[in-house]
């Protein structure tokens, strides 16, 4: 259960915590979309005598990506087939994904969906008449189960009235799961491999942001589902807006550094998410593209998409220029595009969006559009409603900026980097596609790291899962990890660190901050030692000067790509000296160390891929186009913890999926 909040101020740390330990056979690590999903779905599979757990860092009721809410369910199949679903997203991600994952998901996300509706999400529906209902009125026309419409925005997408849309999920998944199998505010730092098989996960070390505890919990399966990362790159937003990105600040890439560090294969890890966003606010887009039909305009006033420079540029991205929804990173080149030609800034035309919509309403209808068009921010950035008050912007009288942001790492919405994960085990995925466990079973959703499963933003090469598909994905993996602690039954997890070296590894920082200051008077400076708030701006200023960020139009080159792997292992050394004198600046170093590695693996990989596969998201200059004869591939990359070298390779793509 979750510790309540602090009193004022944060809470000191100590030298000697105290220390709790438990083993369960099933570990689920994070408490977001896939976490929940993995939550409901466990106790289903578990034998009676087989024991779970879930840990997330903050409080699962508000936790991760869908902490605001949402306003829209982007992945629904409904009246769609699978199969366009996989080339949807293969389509959008230039070509080079995993169609076997891709395929499964989209089989059960809608399940998903349906439950979300029974546990009281509203979801909008269409009146007999095709009118949009939504709120309750929607709840007239019966479930999505039961065959009622809803209103689509785009092909794939639905909306809803989703302020409470996390509240709903974490609800069904904590009553599932059981109060005494929930361990909130607890931040999971490092993974054990175990003593005696040192290929196969033992358990997880962490410590509770609310008290001075450290924790060791030892497990025969582990699933990683910590979200993407945010915050590697200097965001747009400064000084007092600095808290303010458009992924949720507190996913600080632990899904990555948890797997990557005992050895998990990563693949596509240099594929990014640059959204396009409004200004300032990070308001999302797509409500407006596609339900409201806006168009974007150039500093011109010009439809700059449909011009004959657009079509030109895009063709030299063929087949995914010129397919029939550009791809996300094309639409982003084209923005780049014409703010270097001179012809920025690209403005939402919301004006003439909704006077459009708005001959055929009537005045009601016309009041109840607008204040969709509030809501759509309200549900799940309300930041931007705020702006919008701040700026005296009515959209229906004043057009907003939108702009590409800052980029961030994610496996779920519209980017692929993560692990390299199993198949499902059906006769029509590719061996290549399966990894095995040593009794010979294949396992859905394993990393290459034995019993280590992950979800949602942890899994590379598969997209376009957003929400509904990183709970279906959730609850997919899980079965297979009861599945897998079935047949391990035997296996006792055994980690080789004794209490004291866990303590010491966890508060390292807390320890050194004790021991050095009193040497300074002001806390922040000393010789001995660095906070990990100067550490974040260390990191950022280098990824953003180097590593294609907002600094140069999201270009890097050989040399500069160079130069920030040696900034970045510098980085890391100087780690050695983060100090926290609170436990809350005790999760920042921690979380600043995720970061560090995690946008590492995301450099090397663009390092290794000498061509520039998703334009609008970043650019080599030194290989500007794509090469697909020596590069139409995966590129995965293993850290191998005992030798601590990495490895980088291709895999090959494999078409399941004809066209
Ligand atoms: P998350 O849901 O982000 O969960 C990560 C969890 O890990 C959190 O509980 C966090 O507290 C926990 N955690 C992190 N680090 C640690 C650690 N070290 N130890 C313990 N716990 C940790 N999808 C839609 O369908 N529709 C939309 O309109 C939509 N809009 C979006 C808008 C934004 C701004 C973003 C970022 C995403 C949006 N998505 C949308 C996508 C959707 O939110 C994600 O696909 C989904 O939440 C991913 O699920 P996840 O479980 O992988 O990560
Ligand atoms: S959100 O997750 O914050 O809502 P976003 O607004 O980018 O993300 O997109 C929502 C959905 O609309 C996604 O499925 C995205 O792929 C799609 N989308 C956004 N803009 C466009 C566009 N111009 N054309 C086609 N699809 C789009």
């Amino acid at each position: 259960m979750a510790l309540p909040n602090k009193p004022k101020g944060e809470l000191k740390a100590v030298k000697d915590p105290a220390f709790e330990e438990r083993e369960v056979d099933v570990l689920i690590i994070g408490g977001g979309m896939a976490a929940c999903g993995a939550a409901f779905e466990v106790k289903k599979w578990l034998a009676p005598n087989q024991t779970c757990l879930i840990v997330d860092k903050a409080a699962m009721e508000r936790s991760g990506a869908v902490a605001q809410g949402l306003s829209a369910i982007n992945t629904y199949i409904g009246e769609n087939s699978t199969e366009d679903y996989v080339k949807m997203v293969r389509n959008d991600l230039m070509g080079i994904v995993r169609e076997d994952l891709i395929f499964d998901l989209g089989c059960h996300v809608d399940d998903s969906v349906n439950l979300f509706e029974e546990w009281g999400l509203p979801i909008w529906k269409k009146s007999a008449e095709g009118k949009t209902l939504d709120g309750k009125k929607g709840l007239a026309m019966g479930t999505l189960k039961k065959g009622a419409k809803p209103i689509r925005t785009g092909k794939w997408q639905i909306m809803i009235n989703g302020e409470s849309y996390k509240r709903i999920v974490a609800e069904a998944a904590k009553k599932a799961i059981g109060d005494t199998n929930i361990l909130e505010r607890v931040f999971i730092v490092e993974l054990a491999l175990d003593k005696n098989r040192p290929d196969h996960i033992a358990g997880a070390m962490g410590f509770s942001v609310r008290e001075n505890k450290v924790f060791l919990i030892k497990c025969k399966t582990a699933l990683i589902a910590c979200g993407g990362a945010v915050n590697i790159y200097q965001p747009r937003s400064v000084g007092e807006g600095k808290g303010r990105a458009w992924y949720p600040v507190w996913n600080s890439g632990s899904t990555y550094y948890l797997g990557m560090r005992v050895g998990a294969e990563l693949s596509m890890m240099e594929n990014r998410f640059t959204p396009a966003r409004f200004k300032d606010g990070y308001g999302p887009v797509g409500a407006w593209y596609l339900l409201f039909k806006a168009k974007g305009l150039n500093g011109l006033g010009e439809n700059y998409v449909a011009s004959e420079a657009a079509k030109k540029e895009l063709q030299r991205f063929a087949p995914y220029g010129t397919a029939a929804v550009t791809p996300t990173c094309l639409r982003n080149h084209l923005m780049l595009f014409e703010m270097k030609e001179g012809r920025g800034p690209i403005i939402m035309d919301t004006v003439s969006a909704l006077a459009e919509l708005g001959k055929t309403m009537d005045k009601k209808e016309l009041k109840h559009l607008e204040s969709e068009a509030w809501e759509d921010f309200l549900d799940m950035t309300c930041g931007q409603a705020n702006l919008w008050c701040a700026t005296n912007t009515e959209p229906e009288k004043k057009n907003s900026e939108i702009m590409p942001t800052e980029p961030y790492l994610l496996g779920s919405h519209s980017g692929c980097c993560g692990f390299w994960v199993s198949g499902p085990d059906y006769d029509w995925v590719p061996a290549e596609f399966k990894i095995k466990a040593d009794n010979g079973k294949v396992y859905n959703r394993m990393t290459t790291v034995k019993g280590l499963f992950t979800a949602g933003d942890g899994v590379g090469c598969s997209g376009h899962k957003f929400s509904s598909g990183s709970h279906a994905e959730g609850r997919i993996a899980v079965k297979q990890m009861a599945r897998y602690a079935k047949d391990h039954a035997d296996f006792k997890p055994e980690v080789a660190m004794s209490k004291q070296d866990i303590i010491n590894f966890v508060y390292k920082p807390v320890h050194t901050y004790l021991a050095n200051c009193a040497y300074t008077t002001a806390d922040d400076i000393n010789p001995n030692y660095l906070k990990p708030n100067g550490m974040m701006y260390r990191l950022m200023k280098a990824t953003h000067e180097y590593g294609a960020g907002t600094a140069t139009y999201y270009e890097t080159t050989s040399k500069n790509l160079e130069i920030v792997m040696e900034l970045l292992q510098w980085m890391r050394e100087d780690c050695e000296k983060l100090a926290a004198g609170d436990l809350h600046e005790l999760m920042r170093s921690w979380e600043i160390l995720h970061r560090i590695w995690t946008v590492e693996s995301h450099l090397r990989h663009i390092q290794f891929r000498k061509e520039t596969r998703y334009p609008g998201f970043y650019y080599q200059s030194d290989y500007p186009g794509q090469d697909d004869k020596n590069w139409f591939c995966f590129v995965n990359s293993k850290f191998d913890p005992k030798a601590k070298k990495w490895d980088i390779f291709k895999r090959d793509y494999i078409k399941i999926i004809p066209d």
